[in-house]
């Protein structure tokens, strides 16, 4: 089966959610325990197989890219002394990159930074992954949405299930489910994979504009057809270039004009690191898990909820 090389991840927004600590730091840097947000993104999409990887970023956050340079200085220092878990953890940073740089000189939208990267992908279908969205890395998806593509040739956006009053959050989806075994060729998806032939999207739709309780979360897989889609969307919700927009327009177009759109529902953990809640959520449930921190953290946190009762 073929396998995606290429990824994209959109990091250019000014974090304005994030404010003020986003105003010299990328919050993309935000520390989840000892790794910033960006590396769990960019191990997932190493984990899924890609190994040419972009960042579309924005005048100001140069730190994103560096953060996965080689670092001679900072490696040698650690060697002399002898921090060889720390010279690990550098180690491991730098091997997932480097990574490209595209700029983003004006901010103009998700769908304008991923029409940033259409040089990159040069003609090839190409994974996207937003900074914001942590899956955890218990619950693989991009494997499985690149075996879809792999198997249609059309594009691929990782969906959830949302409360109808969370739907204008998201953008949202008109969707046919579909048995992964009618799909075309074999193998690469669960048996159990709910799938959904997409046919109209909407980005963050008004209360009872919505078209139904799945939405979509940071993963998409394009083909190059999305970049002639962008071109023709205009200006979209709140004037920018909307992504939703553009994959609206591929979700109308047929298999053969590189359109078809299908969605995959994802029922694992994910984290919203972009709003502070999701933020603090992702955080304490890693500590909780790490090996290192769990046993004392979570005994902290028990006496800590336990002592505090149900008081708000
Ligand atoms: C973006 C997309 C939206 C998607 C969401 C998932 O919105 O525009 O369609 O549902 O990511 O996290 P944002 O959250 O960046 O405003």
């Amino acid at each position: 089966m073929a396998l995606l090389g290429k990824a994209v991840i959109p990091a250019a927004g000014r974090g304005t959610r994030s404010l003020p600590a986003s105003k010299v730091i990328p919050k993309e840097l935000f520390p989840l325990i000892d790794r910033p947000a960006i590396q769990y993104v960019v191990e997932e999409a190493v984990a899924a197989g890609c190994d040419d990887i972009a960042i579309v970023t924005a005048p100001g956050k140069e730190a994103l890219a560096a953060h996965f340079a080689f670092d001679p200085a900072l490696e040698a220092a650690l060697r002399s002394t002898g921090s060889a878990a720390q010279l690990e953890a550098v180690r491991h940073a730098s091997a997932l990159g480097p990574l490209t740089e595209i700029l983003q000189d004006e901010p103009r939208g998700l769908g304008h930074a991923v029409a940033c990267a259409e040089e990159f992908a040069a003609g090839e279908a190409f994974a996207v992954l937003l900074a914001d969205d942590l899956l955890d890395e218990r619950d693989p998806a991009l494997a499985t949405m690149m075996a879809i593509h792999a198997r249609t040739g059309a594009s691929v956006v990782l969906l959830i299930e949302v409360p109808r009053d969370k739907a204008q959050l998201y953008g949202s989806v008109d969707a046919l489910r579909v048995d992964p075994a009618a799909l075309p060729g074999e193998g690469g998806i669960p048996s159990d994979a709910e799938i959904h032939h997409l046919t109209r999207l909407i980005e963050k739709p008004a209360p009872g504009e919505e078209y139904g309780t799945l939405a979509i979360v940071g993963r998409y897989i394009f083909t190059p057809a999305i970049f002639d889609a962008l071109r023709e969307v205009g200006r979209g919700r709140s004037g920018e270039i909307q992504l939703t927009d553009a994959i609206d327009a591929l979700a109308r177009r047929a298999l053969a004009e590189g359109g078809g759109v299908y969605g995959l529902v994802f029922r694992g953990r994910r984290y919203d690191t972009g709003d502070k809640l999701g933020y603090l959520k992702a955080t304490v449930q890693i500590a909780a898990d790490r090996p290192d921190l769990g046993p004392d953290f979570r005994s902290w946190l028990r006496t800590y909820v336990e002592n505090r009762g149900d008081e708000s």
